[in-house]
C-alpha cells in the first residue's frame, strides 16, 4: 500500500528535476538530451515507482522519459543502447525496455542515446547511468525448528526467510491465539536469511506466533500456531517422588520387620501396606501424599507389591 501511494505521488509530480541521474546540466541549445531514468515494476494489476532498488524476478520497465517542453526533438529520430550492467545490452528505437534482472546484487546500468535532429545535422548523444540495487522480495517463511514446545522452557524458535536483507522484523506471542490489540509487536532488524526468536512460554494450550517482514521492495506477514506442552520436569518430579517413597516404604518395613518380637517365632513377619496419593492439581509440581496404615493382617489385600517379609538376625 506504501509503495503504491509512493507511486502515485511520483507520478504525479511535474517531471522536472525528479531524482535526475548523473548529467543534469543545465539545457544548452540541442547539445544536452534532457531526462530521467524511472523504473516500473509489475505486481499482479498494481505498477509501482521504484527509485533505484528493484525486486528481482519481477517485469520491470526501464524508461527514458524526455524532457522537451519546447519540442526541439519532436521530428528527431532518437536510438537508445542499453547496457544493463550484468553484461546485457539492449539497443532499440524505444525510450522505454523491458526488462527484469534474475538474479539480486548491484549493477550499474548505463544508457546511450543518440538523437539525429535533421538528417543532415550531426547526432547528438548522451550517456546517463545509474546504480541499481536488485533485492529478492521475500516470498517465504519458513520454521526449521524446534517442533516441540514446553511451558517456562527457554524457547529460540528459528526461521528461514528467503528475501534480501536487510529485513524489518516485527513479531508478537499470543497465547491461545486470542487477538490482543494490548499486545504489540517486537521489532528486529535482520541482517540474514535466519531468524531467531527467543520466547518463554509461560502457559500450556495453543500459541500463535505473528510475523510481519518485509525489506525495501516486499513486505510479508504470516502466523504460526504453535502446541505448547506441560513441562516435562513434572514427570521428572513424578518419577524422583515415586523412587523416594519405595525408599521410604523400603526403609519403613525393615524397621517394622526388625522390631523385637514378644509372640509366635514361628511368624515369618511382617508387612505393611501404604496407599500413595498423588495429588494432580497442583500444576507445577506434584505434591505426593504418603498414607500408612497399619495392616490389619487377614483383612486386606496389600496395596503394594513390594511388600515383604524380612528376617532379622
Ligand atoms: C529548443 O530550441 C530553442 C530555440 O529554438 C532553444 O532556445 C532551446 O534552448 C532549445 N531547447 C533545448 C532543450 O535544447
Ligand atoms: C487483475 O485484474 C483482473 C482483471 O482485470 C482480475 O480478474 C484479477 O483478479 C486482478 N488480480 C488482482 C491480483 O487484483
Ligand atoms: C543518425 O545518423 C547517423 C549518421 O550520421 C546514422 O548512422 C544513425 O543510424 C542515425 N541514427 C538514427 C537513430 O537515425
Ligand atoms: C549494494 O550496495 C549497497 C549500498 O549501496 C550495499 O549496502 C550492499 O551491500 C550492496 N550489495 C551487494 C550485494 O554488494
Ligand atoms: C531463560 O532466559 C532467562 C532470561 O531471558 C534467563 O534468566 C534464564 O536463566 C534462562 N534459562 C535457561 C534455562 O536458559
Ligand atoms: C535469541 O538468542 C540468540 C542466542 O541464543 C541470539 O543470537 C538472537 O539474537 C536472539 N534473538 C532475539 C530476537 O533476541
Amino acid at each position: 500500500m506504501d509503495r503504491k501511494n509512493v507511486a502515485w505521488i511520483l507520478m504525479l509530480l511535474p517531471v522536472v528535476g525528479l531524482g535526475v541521474v548523473e548529467t543534469t546540466e543545465p539545457l544548452t541549445d540541442l547539445e544536452n538530451i534532457a531526462g530521467k531514468l524511472v523504473f516500473y515494476q509489475m505486481e499482479g494489476n498494481a505498477t509501482y515507482v521504484r527509485d533505484t532498488e528493484l525486486a528481482s524476478d519481477v517485469p520491470t520497465e526501464i524508461m527514458f522519459e524526455l524532457f522537451d517542453p519546447q519540442k526541439n526533438f519532436s521530428t528527431a529520430k532518437f536510438s537508445y543502447t542499453w547496457d544493463l550492467g550484468n553484461g546485457e545490452v539492449i539497443q532499440g528505437t524505444e525510450p522505454v525496455v523491458r526488462y527484469h534482472y534474475t538474479q539480486s546484487g548491484n549493477y550499474t546500468l548505463r544508457l546511450n542515446i543518440g538523437v539525429n535532429v535533421t538528417k543532415h545535422s550531426p547526432a547528438i548523444t548522451d550517456v546517463y547511468s545509474t546504480d541499481v540495487q536488485v533485492l529478492d522480495a521475500i516470498k517465504n517463511i519458513e520454521l526449521k525448528g524446534p517442533t516441540d514446545y514446553e511451558v517456562s522452557q527457554n524457547t529460540s524458535l528459528a526461521f528461514h526467510v528467503d528475501g534480501s536483507p536487510p529485513m524489518w522484523v516485527c513479531w508478537r506471542f499470543l497465547a491461545n491465539c486470542v487477538p490482543d490489540v494490548t499486545v504489540s509487536c517486537t521489532l528486529t532488524m535482520l541482517y540474514a536469511n535466519t531468524l531467531r526468536l527467543n520466547h518463554t512460554f509461560t502457559s500450556a494450550g495453543v500459541h500463535c506466533l505473528d510475523i510481519s517482514i518485509r525489506n525495501d521492495v516486499s513486505k510479508m506477514q504470516t502466523s504460526f500456531s504453535l502446541y505448547v506442552r506441560r513441562n516435562n520436569n513434572t514427570h521428572l518430579i513424578f518419577i524422583l517422588s515415586c523412587a523416594a517413597i519405595l525408599v521410604a516404604t523400603f526403609s519403613f518395613i525393615t524397621v517394622i520387620a526388625c522390631r523385637p518380637r514378644h509372640h509366635n517365632r514361628s511368624q515369618i513377619g511382617t508387612s505393611s501396606n501404604a496407599i500413595f496419593l498423588k495429588n494432580q492439581d497442583a500444576e507445577r509440581q506434584s505434591a505426593i501424599i504418603l498414607n500408612f496404615s497399619p495392616l490389619e493382617r487377614g483383612e486386606k489385600q496389600p496395596l503394594l507389591l513390594q511388600h515383604g517379609t524380612q528376617y532379622c538376625s
